[in-house]
């Protein structure tokens, strides 16, 4: 017998970090160096949201019942890493599950120079309780790696 279950699992931070093409690598194990910027949220299985303030009206609804959360910078854009508090304090207001499962990820680890070093990413993830991974949706690296943790820690619970 086979027992499906649907996990929702939000995508969030700054514009340009790569949140489309975290997904497009781990759903379709492709890249599109020329990825379109996310204009409002695909409300299909495979989902994006924009991190755009223009965007924000649509944030409630959007969040409630996720069970996980990929908080996403770039670790050449250090603004991208400083704002991740915000998308914390977004998710706080916003999602309902208590048992949420936040993870942080540092993405374009194939681009130089860093802004932001492996260390602090790591130790802002310990400082709030979520756990931390770099990856590359360019070079595939640790993509899938990523969506599977986070998926091992929200179905251990
Ligand atoms: P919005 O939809 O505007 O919120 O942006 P987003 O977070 O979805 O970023 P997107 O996936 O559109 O990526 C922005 C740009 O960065 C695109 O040109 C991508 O091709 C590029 N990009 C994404 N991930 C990587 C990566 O790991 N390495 C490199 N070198 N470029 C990347
Ligand atoms: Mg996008």
């Amino acid at each position: 017998d086979e027992i499906l279950t649907t996990l929702k699992i939000l995508i969030i931070g700054e514009s340009g970090v790569g949140k489309s093409s975290l997904l497009l690598r781990f759903s379709d194990d492709s890249f599109d160096p020329s990825q379109a910027l996310t204009i409002g949220v695909d409300f299909r299985t495979k989902k994006d949201t924009a991190g755009q303030e223009r965007f924000r009206t649509l944030t409630p609804s959007y969040y409630r019942d996720a069970q996980g959360a990929i908080l996403v910078f770039d670790v050449t854009n250090r603004k991208s890493f400083e704002k991740l508090e915000t998308w914390l304090n977004e998710l706080d207001t916003y999602a309902t599950k208590s048992s949420l499962k936040k993870m942080v990820v540092g993405n374009k680890t194939d681009m130089s120079p860093r802004q932001v070093s492996r260390e602090e990413g790591s130790r802002f993830a310990r400082r709030n309780a979520t756990f931390y991974m770099e990856t590359s949706a360019k070079e595939n690296v640790n993509v899938v790696n990523a969506f599977e943790d986070l998926v091992a820690h929200i179905i251990q619970t």
